[in-house]
């Protein structure tokens, strides 16, 4: 059976101790969309992204994967995912076309030397088929967290900020990857600080502030709805963005401190 809510997230709520994290989020990403998560730090994303693998159980609430109930069936859930963490430990003595195998292993492929450097060649990695982990740079590292994402060949791959520390030309390069797997039929779930990544990139983004969804849509229709009109000045220099959106709705707090805190600070 195929479905066409390939993430289905129903009434979340995820609790840290007395601490609510995520604060009963409803949510359907679609099969093929590429769906941007964003939000400031701390506002719950890495803990929705853990709670639909399966590795953080939730407080209330339900999460269907490919119509799959994660917490009864997590196993084929995790066949259908691929993932990339915020933060990944590599094996520090395997080599990187050693950890391709390894990955691959654990999903019982085994892909030919010639298959490991296509996929290598598919994150700019050929030349480092050899090197192991602590040779890579911070941004080879995290193409390589890309790459071992989706040696699976995942139905729905959760990226979890997969550009941040990337230099432009190594940014791009991810957005093209990304790009290609929508083209192949996958679905995509991303987090991101970058608001000119969201717009480029995702068919609808959602934004996240304090575990809950504050805006839902296309990035044209939620600058379309949400952005405060732009000084006659500045609205002569450019066009409103998502940017102006995500601090209208979700960047208040640090964009203007609470009255307590500038008291205290003072
Ligand atoms: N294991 C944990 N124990 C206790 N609190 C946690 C734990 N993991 C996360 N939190 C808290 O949950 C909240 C949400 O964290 P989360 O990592 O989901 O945020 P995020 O949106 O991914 O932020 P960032 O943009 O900084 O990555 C934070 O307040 C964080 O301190
Ligand atoms: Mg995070």
């Amino acid at each position: 059976m195929t479905h066409d809510v390939m993430i289905d997230i129903q009434d979340l709520r995820v609790k840290f101790g007395n601490h609510t994290v995520v604060d009963g989020l409803s949510l359907e990403i679609r099969r093929g969309e590429v769906f941007g998560l964003l939000g400031p730090n701390g506002a719950g994303k890495t803990t929705i992204l853990a709670a639909i693998q399966g590795l953080r159980r939730p407080n209330a609430g339900t999460i269907l994967v490919d119509g799959l109930d994660v917490a009864r069936e997590p196993f084929a859930v995790k066949r259908r995912l691929g993932v990339q963490l915020q933060k990944t430990a590599f094996f520090p003595m395997l080599r990187v076309k050693e950890m391709v195998a390894l990955f691959a292993a654990l999903y019982e492929q085994f892909p030919s030397p010639q298959e490991i450097a296509a996929l290598l060649a598919r994150f700019g990695l050929e030349s480092k088929a050899e090197a192991r982990p602590g040779q890579l740079s911070g941004g080879q590292q995290q193409r390589l967290a890309l790459a071992l994402a989706v040696v699976n060949s995942p139905t729905i791959v959760l990226l979890d900020e997969p550009t941040t520390g990337l230099d432009p030309q190594a940014k791009r390069g991810v957005w093209g990857a990304i790009e290609r797997l929508r083209d192949e039929g996958r679905t995509v779930l991303l987090t991101t600080h970058s608001m000119e990544e969201a717009q480029v990139l995702c068919d609808r983004v959602g934004i996240i502030d304090a575990g809950r969804l504050v805006a839902l849509g296309t990035p044209a229709a939620l600058i379309e709805r949400h952005a405060p009109p732009l000084a006659a000045a500045e609205a002569a220099r450019r066009e409103p963005n998502l940017e102006d959106v995500f601090l209208a709705l979700a960047g208040r707090r640090l964009a203007e401190p609470a009255e307590d805190y500038v008291a205290d600070a003072a």
